[in-house]
């Protein structure tokens, strides 16, 4: 690979690791809003809630869950950006 594609390269996993940060920083709000009373501050789960630790979950299945689950209708809204978001700062947890 020649000398600009190289760069090329560089930068786009440089805005990539920006990007992501930034999503998982905004996921951690959504998440301590409206998640966290009932799944736990660290998303370990919350046994009294009979609510599942939900660490590194994927937006594919917190997307299922919000819009299916009786427990989740408070939370059904929430826009696909958000639940990305979400994932993101989820996946942060593992
Ligand atoms: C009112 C309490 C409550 C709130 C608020 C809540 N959950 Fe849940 N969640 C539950 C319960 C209880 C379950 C267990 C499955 C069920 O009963 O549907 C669950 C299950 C899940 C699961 C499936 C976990 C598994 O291993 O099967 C995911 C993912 C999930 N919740 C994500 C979220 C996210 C993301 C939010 C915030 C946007 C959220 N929940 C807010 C109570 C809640």
């Amino acid at each position: 690979m020649n000398k600009s594609g190289l760069a090329l390269l560089a930068s786009l996993c440089l805005f990539g690791s920006i990007t992501r940060a930034q999503d998982a920083a905004a996921g951690e709000k959504t998440y301590k809003a409206k998640c966290a009373s009932c799944h736990g501050q660290n998303a370990e789960g919350k046994p009294a809630m009979k609510a599942p630790a939900v660490k590194g979950k994927a937006a594919d299945d917190i997307q299922k869950q919000i819009t299916t689950s009786p427990k989740h209708s408070a939370v059904k809204n929430l826009t696909p950006a958000e639940v990305k978001d979400l994932a993101a700062y989820l996946a942060t947890l593992k």
